[in-house]
């Protein structure tokens, strides 16, 4: 088993001569989207993340993301591990890679190119295309192609009577006969630098499309040398698939969440309907836990052992311990610890803290809130910017009021042992002594000292409580 639910690790690239430069500038114009195509997310990764992550395991010396549309928010998602060059205004492939050329001028070996919208990419395909493009010394480019049952909308390789790579035609110019081939670019190169940077910088825009095409380099290379173009053949046209618009997009979503699933099951993860279960790329989950269908978990959510999740349970960032059940409830940027048990239709919102053993039923709402063990809170409460001791009983329909007149949050405290009785609200900033008691529909907005009943509206002292709960 390999620690990423995406990717079959592939033996480590052992040069440490490979740089990498992965094309992030374009418009994504049949996304129809405001957001840049290359951050569209899959598996709570943008697409270009996935691209990256395929990469990681070859640790090339460099990498070079090429942006330009949306530049700034592509770089702030991405973050600074890599050298950012912008591409302005946007003239095509081969134009994107020389904008590379001057972050990259003293690397000398050999130059993977990858376009950012392959997010179904495999490393071991990148380290086979290095290992080919090593192989044949006088190589100028190695190409990965592919064949495709249905090749529309990518380049056609062409090739000559000795069936030798002469030349890449892109659909829009090709001839029906040219058409009709299926072997396609899949978009990934392995360039000799040396050989690339002169002749980049020389070569002319594609005629008849005012761009610059990357694709025209291999009718360079094999004009100037037969046999100079290397080709690694892929059988699977799923890896290389480029995401264009929102239908590729979905259909790759829908390959990435299979391997995930699979991942898990394979751990040792019950999904009882895989298709209805969907498990963001950064989820680690635990043996023998059982997902019912419907659940999803997204971004850096961990669950642990034997716990029982769903049906239609939904975790973003949450942090689950063993042995907890969660129903069909949402959960965002919060911690169960070991042995919680969460209903249906609670929301745990972001800071909500539940120590073992904590049991919530329905219809709880909490957030920012330490709740020690044991806590129980059965029916319909909220608990804001609270922090609950041990084995305290929060009953039904209780409100933490924590928006103060100030327009400021405040915090309430309860000791342990204590029993908020139903339908209190606690005017905060306010502490509830351990051991205290509230009676049905009291209003606290004055401290209740410890092992003390209080009751009414608002709630004053009646009595000592007798006796005081262990
Ligand atoms: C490209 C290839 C095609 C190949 C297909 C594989 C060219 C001319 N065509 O077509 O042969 O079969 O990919 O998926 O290369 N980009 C920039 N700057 C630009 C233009 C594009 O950075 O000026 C980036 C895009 O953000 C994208 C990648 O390059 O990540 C590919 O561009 P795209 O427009 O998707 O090319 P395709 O038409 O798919
Ligand atoms: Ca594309």
């Amino acid at each position: 088993m390999t620690s990423d639910p995406l990717t079959e690790q592939p033996p480590p690239e052992s040069a440490g001569d490979l740089a990498a430069v992965i094309l992030a500038a374009g418009m994504g114009t049949r996304m129809k989207s405001r957001l840049p195509k290359v951050l569209h997310p899959l598996v709570g990764l943008p697409l270009v993340g996935h691209v990256l992550r395929a990469l990681a395991p070859l640790a090339p010396a460099r990498t070079v993301l090429v942006v330009g549309h949306g530049g700034e928010q592509v770089q702030a998602a991405l973050g600074p591990a890599y050298t950012y060059v912008t591409q302005q205004p946007q003239q095509g492939t081969g134009h994107a890679v020389l904008q590379a050329h001057s972050a990259l001028a003293a690397h000398h070996g050999p130059l993977l190119v990858l376009y950012g919208d392959t997010p179904l990419l495999q490393p071991a395909t990148l380290t086979a295309l290095v290992a080919r493009h090593r192989a044949q010394p006088g190589t100028r480019v190695t190409l990965l192609t592919s064949h495709a049952a249905d090749p529309s909308g990518y380049g056609r390789v062409l090739r000559d009577a000795a069936g030798r790579v002469t030349d890449i035609v892109e659909e829009r110019v090709a001839t029906p006969a040219q058409r009709a081939l299926q072997e396609i670019n899949s978009g990934l190169y392995c360039f000799d630098s040396a050989w690339l940077w002169p002749r980049l910088a020389a070569l002319p825009r594609h005629p008849g499309a005012g761009e610059y095409y990357l694709t025209d380099m291999i009718a360079v290379a094999s004009a100037e040398a037969a046999g100079s173009v290397a080709t690694l053949a892929l059988d699977d046209m799923d890896e290389v698939a480029g995401i264009n618009n929102r239908v590729q997009l979905a259909e790759a979503d829908r390959v990435l969440r299979d391997r995930i699933r699979r991942y898990w099951m394979l751990a040792g993860v019950t999904l009882l309907d895989p298709a209805t279960t969907y498990i963001d790329a950064d989820v680690t989950l635990g043996q023998d836990t059982t997902l019912y269908p419907g659940c999803i978990l997204e971004g850096a959510t961990t669950v642990g052992d034997d716990c029982r999740l769903g049906p239609n349970a939904r975790l973003i960032h949450a942090t689950v311990g063993d042995s907890c059940t969660v129903g069909m409830s949402l959960l965002e940027h919060c911690t169960l610890e070991a042995g919680v048990d969460v209903g249906s239709f609670n929301h745990l919102r972001p800071g909500a803290y539940l120590s073992s053993g904590v049991h919530l039923g329905n219809f709880a709402e909490v957030k920012n809130s330490h709740l020690g063990p044991q806590v129980a809170m059965g029916h319909f409460s909220y608990l804001g910017d609270a922090d609950v001791g041990a084995g305290t009983n929060i009953g039904a329909g209780t409100i933490t009021v924590n928006l103060g007149a100030d327009g400021q949050k405040h915090r309430t405290t309860i000791g342990a042992g204590a029993f908020i009785g139903s339908d209190s609200l606690l005017i905060a900033p306010v502490t509830v002594g351990p051991g205290a008691m509230t009676g049905a529909g009291a209003v606290v907005n004055h401290d209740v000292a410890p092992d003390t009943l209080v009751v009414g509206m608002p709630a004053r002292p009646l009595r000592r409580r007798t006796p005081a709960p262990s």
